[in-house]
């Protein structure tokens, strides 16, 4: 990052949202995982950043607004959505196709055709804004499924810029891509750019795997140390794994202060149970909520000497609530918590606290570090931050973290992690209650090792290894023009 000038982002969310409560306009964060990522990379880089203000509130209000809230040394672009592209495009494409698609839950899409239209519309109208301010900036980084279409349309307005892509969700396996009716368009969309970065090797092989089925006479491939390189009739494009991260050390910091250990005392002070599970997602059906739930109510009913002993604390950040899927989950949730509540509440001792809302950085630090036991089990992640974060802010190193096995942090933390499939609800019940009995000798050791590689592999490591990758590229396409032309 440092041997940066100026750099863009796009993604299709700013990192705050304007909201039109009752009338009166106001700007909050917003949520996910590439939100946080992002936003602590970029404290000391003078950036823009494009994207959507997530708002229905007048254009003016808005522009005015976010101006104010952008954070140090970075400027946000708006673009503004329609009420039909925010139907068809957000809520549509990329969130009833792509995101289920891209999570191996192909019957949850709704393959509407009137989406992919508005979709190629919108990803134009993101590329018209990046193209009137790219001017002086060194590339432009592009993030997730939303804009996989952008660099087609840069190309076509002939923006002469190194064009990189970071895919946060999960890749699917061929059989799975293969259900997607505008499968190769989209990926020879994808090889407009000249850098393409995925989470983890899996995806990156999927990508590979899915050139290989459904573009196989238009590209070869081929091995270029940790990177692949693809080539075309026009063009070379770099991709590779670059598992992304969090800023290790702000979150450890931070959950040593006087406020956040002060808040986690109360907190367990409340829970008033032996042992504390913890849960804290997005809303949503990939993250595997209600099967988590079950799990819980297995190890209640197969374990009675844990009840009145063991609490699990359950956080959710509301999230596209204006998809059915997502309020049909919500409903799930809320029932599976009355009914084991129902079953199980005794002597004033409650099984599940349930949180529906989002939390401050010091608050969330203080539910990790309150618990003893993280359960991060979703059904499908690109990376999963929740699972590092715990351990970041687990600064006494005794904590147990309980990890998907289809989670892109398994790879990384499975040494130190108790890993499980989260479909396996006897499988997560066991994990819960190992990791009960762990010795706290075991904990600490566990809890050290995951530490550590966290520590070493950093959000800012992941930045830099991705724009090292994008430097590369640019001086190695350089010098094979140069060849051509020589030649
Ligand atoms: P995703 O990107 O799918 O949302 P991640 O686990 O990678 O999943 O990232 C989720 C991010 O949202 C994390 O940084 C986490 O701290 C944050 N988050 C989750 N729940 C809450 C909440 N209730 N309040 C505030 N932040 C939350
Ligand atoms: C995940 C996606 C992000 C998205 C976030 C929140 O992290 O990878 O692209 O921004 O979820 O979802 P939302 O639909 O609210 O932007």
């Amino acid at each position: 990052m440092s041997a940066l000038k100026k750099l863009m982002i796009v993604s299709n969310r700013l990192p705050c949202v304007v909201e039109n409560v009752g009338g009166s306009v106001r700007v909050e964060p917003a949520s996910g995982g590439l939100i946080t990522a992002l936003t602590s990379v970029l404290k000391n880089k003078e950036t823009l950043w494009v994207g959507w203000p997530g708002s229905d509130a007048e254009e003016q209000d808005v522009r005015a607004l976010i101006q104010a809230a952008s954070i140090e040394n970075c400027r946000f672009i708006p673009v503004f959505l329609s009420s039909v592209e925010l139907a068809k495009f957000y809520y549509g494409f990329s969130n009833e196709i792509l995101w289920p698609l891209f999570h191996d839950l192909q019957s949850r899409c709704n393959f509407d055709p009137c989406y992919w239209g508005i979709y190629k519309r919108v990803n134009k109208k993101y590329a018209a804004a990046v193209l009137e301010h790219a001017e002086g900036t060194d590339y432009v980084w592009v993030h997730d499924y939303h804009l996989m279409l952008i660099a087609e349309e840069l190309r076509e307005m002939e923006i002469g810029k190194t064009l990189a892509y970071f895919h946060h969700i999960p890749f699917p396996s061929p059989d799975i891509f293969a259900k997607l009716p505008w499968r190769s368009e989209l990926l020879r969309a994808m090889l407009r750019f000249d850098v393409l970065g995925f989470q983890t090797g899996r995806d990156l092989r999927n990508f590979v795997l899915c050139l290989r089925r459904f573009l196989a006479s238009e590209v070869r491939t081929r091995r270029n140390g940790r990177v692949v390189m693809f080539e075309t009739s026009d063009r070379q494009v770099t991709a590779g794994a670059f598992p992304i991260s969090i800023d290790f050390q702000e979150f450890s910091t931070r959950a040593c202060s006087e406020e956040v250990t002060q808040m986690a005392a109360s907190l367990r002070e409340n829970i008033k149970a032996d042992h504390c599970l913890l849960g804290v997602d997005r809303l949503d059906y990939t993250k595997g909520i209600p099967e988590r739930l079950r799990a819980f109510e297995l190890l209640l009913e197969q374990s009675p000497e844990l009840q009145c002993r063991v609490t699990l604390v359950q956080i959710v950040v509301p999230s596209r609530e204006d998809i059915p899927k997502y309020q049909e989950l919500k409903q799930e949730v809320e029932r599976l918590v009355t009914s084991i509540n129902g079953r199980f509440t005794k002597n004033g001792w409650v099984p599940i606290q349930y949180v529906y809302r989002r939390l401050n950085r010091d608050e969330l630090l203080a539910h990790y570090k309150a618990a003893d036991v993280a359960l991060v089990t979703p059904l499908k992640d690109g990376m999963n931050l929740v699972a590092k974060e715990f351990c970041a802010a687990h600064t006494s190193n005794d904590g147990v973290l309980i990890v998907s096995e289809f989670a892109g942090a398994a790879q990384q933390l499975k040494a130190g992690a108790l890993v499980v499939n989260p479909n396996d609800l006897s499988g997560v019940a066991n994990a819960i209650r190992q990791a009960l009995v762990f010795t706290r000798a075991e904990r600490l050791c566990r809890m050290r090792t995951m530490r550590r590689s966290i520590a070493k592999d950093n959000v800012s490591a992941w930045a830099e290894a991705f724009c090292t990758a994008v430097r590369l590229h640019t001086v190695e396409t350089d010098e094979s023009l140069a060849c051509a032309v020589s030649v």
